[in-house]
């Protein structure tokens, strides 16, 4: 497909049932770019920081766009069987998702947008100042190299953590007389994204003949991997590498994105790339490592990247959330028993997940996960070779 997926397209308006009662409860509206207040005088685009010498980059886009599976929230709520069935076959399949009638209005999704286009407008040395402390997962990131001083990846990302009093101490450091609508904006958004983010887990549970509250139970909004994680993807250019963000999976138990209408998400499915295609109102959700162990292997914790976009800035921005740092992560007795299949992998604390990404930093694929396995595959091996070269904080 053409990178430039045409803004908020008609796939809202497609026949499927949830999207019309989307539409019925929330009004569409394009999302506004309104510029920011007099006394953030001095910022500059983010969008305009890269915009020389523009290339295509048609071939990142091998495949055509796809459209996720998609699960309606609103039915899931009333615990709708053939729905909750839906919502595990497609995990089972995908390990990605996409998310319809949320209850999260368009106007706030538009205002994060917009809130997004702010922080990332700030001199650079109000970022910098935001970067994160020793130890820390928090705060400001930008461009990651290879030890060969190689780019490979442009973004610039903001890790807010969802501790509410490191949240307001991290925002004092962009904003040292604070910002009220950042603040504002961004306490109604996590609000709303985690109401969605616990009910995905407990219709997983219930679909999987559980006890509804066994993936929600040990999550923490302390820990210092959970957060609310800000994202902006410059247009390319020649000079430019072509990668936004470099091949993952994610930590977390879940990730729910919010992507803007520039398409730029990529998702390894039967060893192809499949390019996402945004749509308005719709989050993508996608299990994480954590999910992925507890699930026994049942729910993959699926590789993705983002790729840049020829001539659009590309923003989004992922709820994060794992458990706290002493939660033994390992899969749920009862699926052991139903599977007839013990772990692939040795337990391990959350803590001691995060510290052997921090101590390795991240290449490729599912290099952290693949760590805990009790028997290392090849492809491991050839990851942990690469890693010793190369390392990148993703
Ligand atoms: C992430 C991520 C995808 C995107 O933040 O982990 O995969 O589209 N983001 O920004
Ligand atoms: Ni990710």
């Amino acid at each position: 497909m053409a990178p430039n997926v045409p803004a908020h397209d008609d796939a809202l308006y497609n026949s499927h049932a949830s999207s019309s009662f989307l539409l019925s409860h929330h009004r569409p509206s394009t999302p506004r770019r309104t510029p920011p207040p007099s006394h953030h005088a001095q910022q500059q685009h983010p969008c305009h920081m890269d915009s020389s010498q523009l290339v295509a980059h048609d071939q990142f886009f091998t495949q055509g766009a796809e459209m996720l599976p998609l699960v309606d929230l609103g039915l899931l709520c009333h615990a709708d069987k053939a729905e909750v069935q839906k919502l595990v076959m497609a995990v089972k399949e995908w390990g990605f998702f996409e998310v319809a009638n949320s209850g999260v209005p368009l106007k706030l999704l538009s205002e994060i947008e917009e809130q997004v286009s702010h922080v990332f407008a700030l001199p650079l040395e109000a970022k910098t100042r935001a970067e994160p402390a020793a130890g820390s997962f928090h705060g400001y990131l930008t461009k990651s190299s290879g030890e060969d001083g190689k780019m490979l990846q442009l973004s610039e990302a903001l890790r807010l953590p969802l501790n509410p009093q490191h949240r307001s101490d991290m925002i004092i450091q962009f904003w040292p007389e604070g910002n009220e609508a950042f603040s504002s904006v961004v306490e109604k958004y996590i609000a709303a994204v985690d109401t969605v983010l616990l009910q995905l887990l407990k219709s997983l549970a219930l679909g999987l003949g559980l006890d509804p509250l066994q993936f929600t139970r040990n999550l923490s909004n302390d820990a210092n991997f959970s957060a609310l994680r800000m994202n902006i993807y410059p247009a390319s250019s020649q000079s430019s590498p072509t990668l936004g963000l470099v091949a993952h999976s994610d930590a977390s138990i879940l990730t729910i994105l919010h992507q803007s209408s520039v398409a730029g998400l990529q998702i390894r499915k039967d060893e192809k790339w499949i390019a996402i295609k945004p749509r308005l109102g719709f989050f993508v959700v996608n299990v994480g490592d954590m999910l992925q162990v507890m699930s026994n292997d049942l729910f993959p914790s699926v590789v993705h990247r983002v790729v840049k976009n020829n001539n659009k800035c590309r923003s989004s921005v992922a709820f994060i959330k794992v458990t706290h740092p002493e939660f033994i992560v390992g899969p749920v007795p009862e699926l052991v028993s139903q599977q007839q299949r013990t772990s692939p992998y040795h337990p391990f604390t959350a803590e001691e997940y995060y510290t052997s990404m921090t101590s390795h930093g991240l290449l490729d694929g599912k290099s952290n996960l693949d760590r805990f396995r009790i028997s290392p595959t090849v492809e491991h091996q050839r990851i942990t070779h690469l890693q010793r070269k190369s390392t990148i904080q993703v």
